[in-house]
């Protein structure tokens, strides 16, 4: 049996594989996108040339750009499937699984036809080709859910795409029926970039395993999906907002830092499992936050954020993570706090679909093992084997007194 004393729980320290997508450093607190800092991407590049260079391996040049934002501008529309699913749903489902229903239907529309029939499934996994076009579809098609969920919420209609605006821009034309700011869109745009990938998180891992067997693309986002969903992972946004709104103003922070931490709460926002020095998203989004304060004149959202960073800093010596800047900066756009996981979703889709065909390129099946701690053999009471059973049971006996002898 296996030592449980070699086990890694959570497979901490373990590395699983390869990948040539993302590396995360924490010696230095760094994050490269196929080898380019993540922060010079963010002040650089619209969502859609990452997009690019995480399926691809480089940036676009003007002409790949081109292509993708015109494949892109072809699959942003909610599609009737898709919606008669969405207004199917309760008002009063988690968003998370608005998303997940979303992609769902949009894998099992794309997979009609791949089964024959008698029923065998023809092809689920697809050639990188029809896996990398799948991608593209599916990167095209969250903004349009994710916007509707907010509208719906609020009793709104869908808006229909906008063919000349890029995708952050379209995004927000989506979600609110007002052509953005620029100052708007590059916030978001950088929010996108920085949340694209992050190599073996729990939901790409969860990608990745159900990649390893196979199964389709839709398959393996709609279960990185589900990963993601758990406070544990995503949701840290969103549990920020709920903090500064339980805060209120700056004067509090103090007063309400002595409960939380006396109570050992975890104050949401700070601290990070591999950077233990600060986050190297951080500042590119703070930058972003700042100029949305200033833009929108609410500096209350600043004095209240940066009063609560200075007191956590100075006392625990923990440093804010991304989803610290970017809770304030959602919800100053205008998002309900409700959103800004399926914003999430709508990012990291592209990491996900990267290491999707990743894994499929090179794939082996991922099949861990596990040391049994349960009840020692036993049998149903009155039952009788049969004498082909007993035989296998005497030459399972056989074997292993021969193993222990050995
Ligand atoms: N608030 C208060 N204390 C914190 C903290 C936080 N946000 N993050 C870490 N700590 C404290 C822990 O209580 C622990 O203290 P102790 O040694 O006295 O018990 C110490 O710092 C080490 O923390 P630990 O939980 O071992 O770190 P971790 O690497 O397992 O946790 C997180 C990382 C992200 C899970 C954790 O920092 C956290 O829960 N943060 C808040 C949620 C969040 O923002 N998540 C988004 C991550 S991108």
């Amino acid at each position: 049996m296996t030592d449980p004393h070699q086990i890694r729980k959570g497979l901490a320290g373990v590395v699983v594989d390869t990948t040539a997508i993302s590396k995360v450093n924490p010696e230095t607190n760094s994050l490269l996108y196929r080898g380019y800092p993540v922060q010079e991407l963010a002040a650089t590049q619209p969502f859609e040339a990452v997009a690019h260079l995480l399926w691809h391996g480089d940036l676009p040049t003007e002409a790949e750009l081109a292509d993708l934002r015109r494949e892109e501008r072809m699959h942003r529309a909610l599609t009737p499937a898709v919606r008669a699913v969405i207004d199917g749903l309760p008002l009063e489902v988690h968003p998370m699984d608005e998303v997940r229903t979303a992609v769902s239907v949009i894998g099992a529309v794309e997979a009609a036809g791949s089964v024959d029939g008698s029923g065998s499934v023809l092809d689920a996994s697809a050639s990188p080709a029809e896996n990398l076009a799948r991608s593209i579809r599916l990167f095209a098609a969250l903004p349009a859910i994710v916007a509707y969920g907010q509208r719906r919420r609020r009793g709104l209609e869908p808006i229909e795409p906008r063919d000349d605006l890029d995708y952050a821009a379209n995004f927000l034309w989506m979600t609110f029926g007002e052509e953005p700011h620029p100052i708007v869109v590059d916030a978001f745009n950088r929010s996108m970039v920085l949340y694209a990938e992050h190599s073996f998180n729990a939901s790409t891992f969860t990608a990745r395993v159900i990649t390893s067997t196979m199964s389709d693309l839709h398959s393996a986002v709609v279960g990185a999906i589900g990963a993601l969903k758990g406070p544990l992972h995503g949701g840290a946004n969103e549990a920020v907002q709920h903090t500064l709104a339980e805060i209120g103003s700056p004067d509090a922070v103090s007063g309400w830092l002595d409960d939380a931490l006396a109570e050992k709460r975890k104050i949401m926002g700070f601290g990070h499992r591999v950077y233990k020095r600060g986050d190297s998203r951080v500042p590119t989004m703070q930058a972003a936050l700042d100029a949305l304060v200033e833009h929108y004149e609410r500096p209350d959202v600043a004095e209240l954020t940066s009063t609560l960073e200075a007191e956590f800093v100075a006392r625990k010596g923990i440093y804010p993570n991304l989803d610290y800047p970017s809770g304030p900066a959602y919800a100053l756009i205008g998002f309900d706090t409700l959103t800004f996981t399926p914003i999430f979703v709508a990012s990291r889709v592209t990491g996900w679909t990267a290491h999707i065909l990743e894994q499929a390129a090179s794939n082996a099946l991922i099949r861990p093992l596990s040391a049994y701690d349960g009840p020692a053999e036993r049998h149903v009471e009155g039952y009788v084997p049969d004498a082909a059973e007993l035989a296998v049971a005497r030459a399972n006996a056989e074997r292993a007194e021969e193993a222990l002898g050995a």
